[in-house]
C-alpha cells in the first residue's frame, strides 16, 4: 500500500514537473545540420523544438558535449544513405549535464541529478543542444570525480571499446591484447578497459602518444593502421547493396586473417549498453579510465571546433560547453 502511494506520488510529481518544464522548454538552442558539407554548414539556432518525452526517455540539460569523429564524418555526408531523408538533424552523441525531466516509466534517475551518457550511432536528434533527449538505458549518474567536460569525453568512445572487448573479442584475465590505434579516444579507452580486466596490452599509435599509452598500462607501443567501415559502402551503393557488400568484405578479411595468421577478425560498432556504462562510470571513479580533453569551445563556436578537428589542428578530444 505504502509502495503504491509512493509510486502514485512519484508519477504525480513527474507529470507536474513535466507541465512546469513544458511551460518554459518548448524550444531550445541547438546546432542544426541542414545539409552535408564543411564546418560552414553548421547552424546554431535558438528556437529548435523540444519534442515530448516518450515514457522511457530522459531530458538532459547539457553542460558539455564532446566531438567524436562520427560527428565530423556525418556532417560531411558519412551515412547519407540513412540521414539524408531526415535532414535537418542535430549532431552529437556524448553528453554530460543534469536531468531536467523524465518520462513516465523512468525509474533509475531523478530530476536534478548529474548524468552522462551517449546516444547510439543512428540517433537523429543528437546532443549538440541545450536539451538532449536520451533513452534511460543510454544515460546514468556522472562519475562524481569528473567535471562535465571530462565526463562528456568518455561514453561513446568507451562504450565502443567496451563492446569490442567484452562482446566481440570476449576478453578474459591474463590474455594478450593488441589495440590497433591506441592514440585515439576509442583505442585509449580499450587499453584502459583491457588493463582493468587484467590483460597484457600492446598497442599501435603515433609517436607522440607512446608515453601516454605506457602510462595507461600498455606494455608495448608500436605503429598505426586504419581501415574503412560499413556505412561508407552503404553510402556508395545504397543500403540494399552496401550492407551485404560490407558483410562480404568483413567475411573475406575474417577468412584471410584466420588462414594466414590464425587471427579472429571482426568489425564492431558502438551500441547502447547500460551495464557497460555503469562499469565505465565505476572505472572512472576508481581513477582507472580517463580520456584527456585537449581543448574546449563554447557551443556558439562549433564551426571553429569542427575546423580544428577536420584540419587536425587539435589531435586530442575537443569538447563543446553549453552554459
Ligand atoms: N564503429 C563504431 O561504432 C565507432 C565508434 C567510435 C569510433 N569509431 C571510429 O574509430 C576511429 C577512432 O575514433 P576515436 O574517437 O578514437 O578518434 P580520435 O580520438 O579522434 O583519434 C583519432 C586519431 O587521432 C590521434 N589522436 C587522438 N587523440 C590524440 C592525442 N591526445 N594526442 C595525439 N594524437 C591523438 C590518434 O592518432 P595516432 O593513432 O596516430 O596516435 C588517433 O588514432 C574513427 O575512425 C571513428 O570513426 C567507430
Amino acid at each position: 500500500m505504502e509502495m503504491m502511494r509512493i509510486s502514485i506520488h512519484r508519477r504525480l510529481l513527474c507529470s507536474v514537473y513535466k507541465v512546469v518544464l513544458r511551460s518554459y522548454v518548448n524550444s531550445c538552442r541547438a546546432v542544426l545540420l541542414p545539409r552535408f558539407g564543411g564546418p560552414e554548414v553548421l547552424q546554431v539556432h535558438s528556437d529548435v523544438p523540444v519534442p515530448d518525452l516518450k515514457p522511457n526517455e530522459v531530458l538532459v540539460r547539457s553542460r558539455a558535449v564532446s566531438i567524436n569523429p562520427l560527428d565530423t564524418r556525418m556532417r560531411s555526408g558519412y551515412g547519407r544513405s540513412i540521414f539524408e531523408p531526415l535532414l535537418p538533424i542535430i549532431l552529437g552523441r556524448d553528453v554530460s549535464g543534469e536531468v531536467a525531466a523524465i518520462g513516465a516509466s523512468v525509474r533509475s534517475l531523478v530530476v536534478g541529478q548529474e548524468v552522462f551518457g551517449a546516444l547510439h550511432p543512428t540517433a537523429i536528434r543528437g546532443t549538440y543542444t541545450d536539451y538532449a533527449i536520451l533513452p534511460e538505458n543510454e544515460v546514468t549518474a556522472k562519475p562524481s570525480s569528473l567535471s562535465h567536460v571530462e565526463a562528456s569525453a568518455i561514453p561513446f568512445a568507451a562504450l565502443t571499446a567496451w563492446r569490442a572487448l567484452k562482446s566481440t573479442a570476449r576478453i578474459s584475465e591474463g590474455q594478450r591484447i593488441l589495440v590497433v590505434g591506441g592514440g585515439g579516444a576509442v583505442g585509449f579507452s580499450a587499453i584502459q578497459l583491457a588493463v582493468a580486466a587484467g590483460c597484457h596490452v600492446a598497442t599501435t599509435c603515433g609517436r607522440e602518444s607512446v608515453d601516454r599509452m605506457l602510462k595507461a598500462g600498455a606494455e608495448q607501443a608500436v605503429d598505426y593502421v586504419a581501415e574503412g567501415e560499413a556505412a561508407s559502402l552503404a553510402d556508395n551503393y545504397g543500403l540494399a547493396i552496401g550492407l551485404p557488400l560490407a558483410k562480404g568484405a568483413e567475411l573475406k578479411k575474417q577468412i584471410k586473417y584466420r588462414y594466414s595468421h590464425g587471427i579472429e577478425y571482426s568489425w564492431t560498432y558502438m551500441r547502447a549498453d547500460f551495464e557497460g556504462l555503469i562499469e565505465i562510470r565505476k572505472l572512472c571513479d576508481a581513477g582507472r579510465l580517463k580520456i584527456p580533453v585537449d581543448k574546449t569551445f563554447p557551443i556558439t563556436q562549433v564551426k571553429d571546433a569542427h575546423v580544428a578537428k577536420d584540419k587536425k589542428i587539435i589531435p586530442g578530444k575537443v569538447v563543446l560547453e553549453l552554459s
